[in-house]
């Protein structure tokens, strides 16, 4: 039986850059990003695939780095909050956030973010409900986040729920 201490090299991209990380049995990819490479917009808070604060885009996917382990993510191409802007603007899912004020402390926002992105990316904007199930917001701005989400989607919210 596998006592974690296995070391495999795990070749993944994160945010376009190539990265060869030593990981063993039983890290997840939220240790790899979080401990490895310093990507600290991906957050933990409780480590079961509850909350969505950890999730990322793999390979075009919303996923819960919390859940994921790290050795069956190689070869992947990995997008966290911190890939979003580019230079000199914001990501437009993260523009309509600051424009309707969606957070209060941030510490799930960037899990919102990253869930929003693969869902207009891979999903296009069907099903905004959807999308972000499983995403918890302490703060209880489910409301603004709505409507910043729905101003990306085109689904015509207004933050008012309708
Ligand atoms: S920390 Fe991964 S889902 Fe909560
Ligand atoms: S803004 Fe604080 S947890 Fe969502």
């Amino acid at each position: 039986m596998s006592d974690g201490s296995e070391i495999f090299l795990l070749n993944l991209r994160v945010n376009g850059r190539a990265h060869r990380v030593p990981v063993s049995a039983d890290d997840t990819l939220l240790d790899v990003l979080r401990r490895d490479l310093r990507f600290f917009s991906c957050r933990e808070t409780c480590g079961l695939g509850l909350c969505g604060s950890c999730t990322v885009v793999v390979d075009g996917r919303a996923v819960s780095a919390c859940l994921a382990p790290a050795f069956t993510q190689d070869g992947c191409e990995v997008r966290t909050a911190e890939g979003l802007e580019d230079t000199d603007d914001l990501h437009p899912v993260q523009q309509a956030f600051v424009d309707e004020q969606a957070f209060q402390c941030s510490f799930c926002t960037p899990g919102f973010l990253m869930s929003t992105v693969a869902m207009l990316e891979e999903d296009g904007p069907a099903d905004v409900e959807s999308a972000l199930t499983g995403h918890l917001c302490r703060c209880g701005s489910y409301r603004q986040i709505m409507a910043a989400v729905g101003k990306v989607a085109g689904d015509g919210r207004d933050g008012t729920g309708e």
